[in-house]
């Protein structure tokens, strides 16, 4: 029963393929050679190396079937184009509407798809209720947003962009915007409100030009994790749009600038991808990319910014993969090639330093290593009625086997849900153990758990046993 489907999917392909492209005798080979299936989509072959190959997704066009064709033959990764943005997901305050959204998330679910969440906290797609709003109203509304967007799609989503766009497009500072005004650490407090939310979820800072490794913008951003890494700061993954043109080049370098960011522990994704030219050079420029990522290990995948060119939103740069026929371009010949070249995939990459800029040292103070037993630190991110704690235990010189940190709340806190421990009592004085998969910290090294909270957050200092 299980023979059958197996020689008739590539059939299907085969013909696709031989209408689309006329590449007959590469589409031939599929009828004797079903793991050749894996060489011939951009999903698949990603997949071969373990990444994934994604592309932009805009809802009223899931009812195109050229479209909708080549998306689920080709990509196993979606990102909603518009509709899970603050405007689309939020358009009143506290009134959530998640229709268009949901149409993607369903149908990439149904075809086996990971989904990029994009975006949660940003300056542009606000709904005019937000953009008018300022100071602590704006955190408050933007921390609910988050909370309130990741808690729906909890379980469904693989990374969300948690923050997209929040640097200067010069001179390596952040963005003016009305949430950057409501204080420096907006986009710390947007990361822990999104782990408390799905803690599955990989969480990505997102942003454009950050590409080339010597420039101020890309040097900013690469601080600013480096300093979430060294604070405990929950991110996870750095999101290159990687928008290129005349403008803003593919630059040389990419693969130092894919490289380094992956050093500083985080994975990287090229979130955005879109070349404006067209044929060959153009072609030559997607395989550099690819290979670019396929040879830096934590560069885990790829997303197109939509199908055709005809649906991009530059689309007089015709910068994608397809033409406004749905037939392969020769940049998709050459992705497609970089990708069955596949991966390196090295072990570790090697530590660069920039070449301007010098990056400052971890600003966050790790408790030294002295002794048996454990120490506690944590930070809160409080807002009005509630907050959320992210608390890192660090073993002493002999490493430990089991841990519980206990914190006490002020009267009127309660603890609502707790992520990587398990907390006994919600109130005063609250105990937090290791749960099965962190209780084991060597010499030296850190865990970090979370919780989320009712009233005001814990002012007390922690105390950590060992068990
Ligand atoms: C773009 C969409 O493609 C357009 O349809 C929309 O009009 C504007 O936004 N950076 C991002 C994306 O993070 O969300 C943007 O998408 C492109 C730039």
């Amino acid at each position: 029963m299980s023979d059958r489907p197996v020689p008739r999917r590539p059939r299907l392909r085969t013909t696709l393929t031989l209408l689309a492209a006329s590449v007959a005798a590469g589409g031939l080979t599929l009828f004797v050679a079903p793991s050749a299936d894996a060489a011939t989509t951009l999903g698949a072959s990603a997949a071969a190396s373990g990444r994934y190959f994604g592309t932009a997704v805009a809802a009223n066009k899931l009812s195109d079937s050229t479209y909708v064709g080549i998306l689920n033959r080709e990509f196993n990764s979606v990102t909603a184009e518009n509709e899970m943005k603050i405007d689309a997901t939020e358009p009143q305050q506290n009134q959530f509407t998640f229709g268009n959204a949901d149409r993607i998330v369903n149908h990439a679910i149904a075809q086996g798809m990971k989904v990029r969440g994009h975006t949660l906290a940003w300056h542009s797609q606000q709904p005019g209720w937000m953009q008018g709003m300022e100071g602590t109203a704006l955190r408050q509304a933007m921390l609910n947003h988050v909370t309130r967007v990741a808690t729906n799609y909890r379980g469904k989503i693989d990374t969300w962009d948690v923050v997209n766009e929040a640097f200067a497009d010069s001179g390596g500072g952040r963005r003016d915007s009305n949430l950057q005004r409501t204080g420096n650490d907006w986009i710390e407090a947007a990361f822990r409100a999104a782990r408390a939310a799905d803690p599955g979820a990989k969480l990505c800072y997102n942003d454009y030009n950050i590409d080339n490794w010597t420039w101020a913008k890309t040097q900013a951003a690469y601080t600013m994790v480096r300093d979430f890494k060294a604070r405990g700061v929950p991110i996870d993954c750095v999101g290159l749009q990687s928008h290129f043109n005349s403008g803003s080049p593919y630059p040389s370098n990419y693969r130092t600038t894919l490289q380094s960011f992956a050093a500083l522990g985080v994975d990287v994704q090229i979130t955005e991808l879109d070349i404006e030219g067209s044929g060959q050079t153009q072609a030559t420029t997607y395989g550099n990319v690819v290979r670019d990522c396929l040879a830096v290990a934590r560069c885990n995948g790829i997303t197109v910014w939509g199908i055709r060119d005809t649906d991009s939103w530059r689309a007089s740069g015709t910068p994608l993969l397809f033409d406004g026929n749905g037939n392969k371009k020769a940049a998709y010949t050459s992705t497609l090639d970089a990708l069955n070249a596949g991966g390196t995939n090295p072990t570790t990459p090697p530590p660069t330093s920039p070449t301007v800029s010098p990056t400052p040292s971890p600003t966050g103070t790790t408790p030294p290593p002295s002794g048996a037993g454990c120490t506690a630190t944590y930070t809160v991110n409080a807002w009005t009625g509630g907050f959320t704690a992210s608390v890192k235990v660090t073993a002493g010189g002999s490493g430990v086997n089991g841990w519980a940190v206990t914190l006490t709340l002020p009267a009127g806190a309660a603890v609502t849900n707790a992520w990587n421990a398990q907390n006994s009592g919600t109130t005063g004085a609250v105990r937090f153990a290791n749960v099965s998969y962190n209780g084991q910290i060597a010499a030296g090294s850190s865990t970090e758990f979370g919780f989320q909270g009712t009233g005001s957050g814990p002012t007390a200092s922690p105390t950590c046993a060992t068990s």
